[in-house]
Formats: structure tokens, sequence, C-alpha cells
């Protein structure tokens, strides 16, 4: 495929690394929520609901930041231009859905981290301690952990609507999605 007419190697790896990490997150994080507190455990018995959500934390802080250079380069490489083969709506249809993902891979990362903050726990990036910027408030927790949520299912809504997009494509085979494939051909 021509160069001009797939995106550059940078913008595919960063999609599909941020992609699986993403879809890692969603599950964890759904799964994570769901374990016994400490104090919901019969005597003796040890929670690992805390193991998971220092794992959930810090690799969120770690796709935020794969995010933000992933923006930074797309705002200085433009994505190729779609063929005149799709439609007007469905050109509109994907900056749309396009622009929407990205929004919520920002507002996703800045929910957690915000609740964090406002936690009585502290916030720790693969062991490390991130210094204290707030301090805990229950109320203010409650809000960002509420967002948090409404913003998974909203992200879980978008990702299917782009991967319908993405079969629909591959399926009438207009090779649309050999433009975001890791073999370069
Ligand atoms: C792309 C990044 C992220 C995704 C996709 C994601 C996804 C999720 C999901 C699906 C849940 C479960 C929601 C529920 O049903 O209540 C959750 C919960 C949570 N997330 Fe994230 N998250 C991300 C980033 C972060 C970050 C960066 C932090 C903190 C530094 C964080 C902290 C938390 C915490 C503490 C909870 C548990 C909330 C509770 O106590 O109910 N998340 N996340
Ligand atoms: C689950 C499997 C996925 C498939 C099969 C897929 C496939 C694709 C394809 C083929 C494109 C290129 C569209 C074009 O040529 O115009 C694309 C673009 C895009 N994908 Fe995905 N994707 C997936 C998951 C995700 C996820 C989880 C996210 C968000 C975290 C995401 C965010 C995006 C964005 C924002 C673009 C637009 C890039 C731009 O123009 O800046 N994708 N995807």
């Amino acid at each position: 495929m021509d160069d001009s007419t797939r995106y550059d190697r940078v913008q595919v790896i960063l999609h599909w690394l941020i992609a699986a990490i993403v879809l890692v997150m969603l599950g964890l994080g759904l799964f994570m929520v769901e374990l016994p507190k400490q104090s919901e455990l019969p005597p003796g018995e040890e929670s690992v609901r805390a193991f998971y959500f220092l794992l959930h934390k810090s690799m969120g802080i770690t796709v935020a930041i794969l995010i933000i250079l992933r923006i930074l380069w797309r705002l200085t490489h433009k994505a190729p231009p779609l063929p005149d083969t799709v439609s007007k709506w469905q050109k509109k249809a994907a900056g749309l859905v396009h622009w929407a993902l990205y929004l919520v891979m920002i507002a996703m990362p800045a929910s957690g981290y915000l609740q964090s903050i406002f936690s009585k726990y502290d916030t720790k990036f693969w062991g490390v301690v991130l210094p204290r910027v707030a301090e805990a408030d229950k109320a203010m927790r409650e809000n960002f952990t509420e967002v948090h949520e409404v913003l998974a299912f909203l992200f879980i809504a978008l990702i299917l609507i782009h991967l319908a997009a993405a079969i629909k494509h591959r399926w009438s085979d207009t090779g649309i999605t050999s433009r975001m494939s890791l073999r370069q051909d």
C-alpha cells in the first residue's frame, strides 16, 4: 500500500499498544471492583483487592503517558485522507467517533487519577509513592469514581461502534483496515 494512504509507523504502533492496554484496563477495572475488601473477609484471609487496584493505577498512568505521546504525534502528523469510495456520512461518523475516542482516552485516566488523589490511600506508580497533591476528601473521591464509572461504559460503547465499523470494512474489503495494519505491505 502507498505510504500516503496509510497511517505512519508510530501511529500504528501506538494505536495497537494503547488499544491492547485499554482493553486489559477495562476488564481489570470491572473485575477488581467486585473483589471483597479486607473487612468483608473472614479472619486469616488476605484480600487481593489492593494488589489489583495498585496494578490498575500504575497501568492507567502508563497508558496515559502513551496517550499523550500519541495525541502530540497526531497533532503534528495528519491522518491519511479517506478514499472517495467512503461516503460523506461515513467520513463524518468516523471523524466523530475518533474524536470521542480521543476525548475519553484523556478523560478516563484523568478521572481515575483525580479519584485516586482524593482517596485516603497513597497513589503509587509501579511502587513509587507519588506526591500527595490533595487532602483526602470522601465526597470528591466519590464524585470522580462516579465519573470514571460512567466514562467506562461510554468508552466500551464507542469501542464497540469502532470495532463494528472495522469489521464492516474488513468484510466489504474496502482496504480501509489495512491503513492501520501492523503489517507493512
Ligand atoms: C485508560 C485508562 C483507564 C481505564 C480504561 C479504566 C477503567 C476502569 C474501570 C472499567 C473501572 C471499574 C468501574 C466500575 O465499575 O466501578 C475502574 C475503576 C477504577 N479505576 Fe480506572 N481506568 C483507567 C485509568 C485509571 C487511572 C489512571 C487510575 C488512577 C491512577 C484509575 C483508578 C481506578 C480506581 C481507584 C477504580 C476503582 C473505583 C472504585 O472504588 O469503585 N483508573 N477503572
Ligand atoms: C478492538 C479492536 C480495534 C480495531 C480492529 C481497530 C481498528 C482501527 C482501524 C482499522 C483504524 C483506521 C481507520 C481509518 O483508516 O480511518 C482505527 C483508527 C482509530 N482507532 Fe482503532 N481499532 C481497535 C481498537 C481501538 C481502541 C480500543 C481505541 C481507543 C483506545 C481505538 C482508537 C482509534 C482512533 C482514535 C483511531 C483514529 C486515528 C486517527 O485518525 O487519529 N481503536 N482503528
